[in-house]
């Protein structure tokens, strides 16, 4: 038996197509239940942020996660595989009419990635004030919490509406397989098993 972390939203359910294809029978979570359970699998309905924690613990073998969270939380965990779904980027933004100005003496960013924000300032000598959000980043330059944002950027379209541009892109993220250490030993052949099914449908 294999328990494996899916994000809630577009991801989880392009996992469990690949699933789907792979079985050949119907992965569907029903209405606001949050575990699947199904041949020899059990799937959990996860926030995103959450996945490295179940997987990390041991309370999910396996799991399915943004290379950006991956990067942000740096889990002890097994990368198993890059599934080429989910694909986004991590980005600097900043208002429609203004330009990136890295000469004032403090720039003020707001995230939900305030390693991956720190990491990328400090590279570039910038001195960064990073302001921690939970979502909604985008509002944060509308009403002068933050000078710029560093957000997640799938199609463009919540920046667009809310007046604001990509200035900078950071990191390409899409959804990784992940494994948990010890399951990646103990539940080798099953781990294994999954990888190999999974890569093939992937890359084909
Ligand atoms: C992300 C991100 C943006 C939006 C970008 O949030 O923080 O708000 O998606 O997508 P777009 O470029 O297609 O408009 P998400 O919906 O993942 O919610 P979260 O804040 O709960 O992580």
């Amino acid at each position: 038996m294999l328990t494996v972390a899916l994000p809630k939203g577009r991801i989880a359910d392009d996992t469990l197509k690949i699933f789907s294809e792979i079985f050949s029978d119907d992965f569907l979570f029903e209405d606001r239940k949050l575990i699947l359970q199904k041949g020899n699998f059990k799937f959990l309905m996860v926030r995103n942020q959450d996945i490295p924690v179940y997987v990390t613990n041991g309370a999910a073998d396996i799991g399915v996660v943004g290379l950006d969270v991956l990067e942000e939380h740096k889990p002890e965990v097994v990368r198993l595989l890059d599934l080429g779904i989910g694909k986004c980027r991590v980005c600097v933004g900043i208002r429609q009419n203004e330009e990136l100005d890295y000469s004032l003496p403090e720039i003020k960013v707001a995230t939900k990635m305030p390693n991956i924000s720190k990491t990328y300032f400090a590279k570039k000598a910038i001195a960064a004030n990073i302001i921690k959000l939970y979502g909604s980043i985008e509002l944060a330059p509308l009403v002068g919490l933050a000078d710029i944002i560093v957000d997640v950027v799938e199609t463009g379209a919540t920046m667009k509406q809310n007046g604001l541009k990509v200035a900078e892109t950071i990191m390409d993220s899409s959804a990784h397989l992940i494994a948990n250490k010890t399951s990646y030993i103990v539940k080798r052949d099953e781990v294994f098993n999954l990888f190999y099914k999974i890569s093939n449908i992937v890359k084909s």
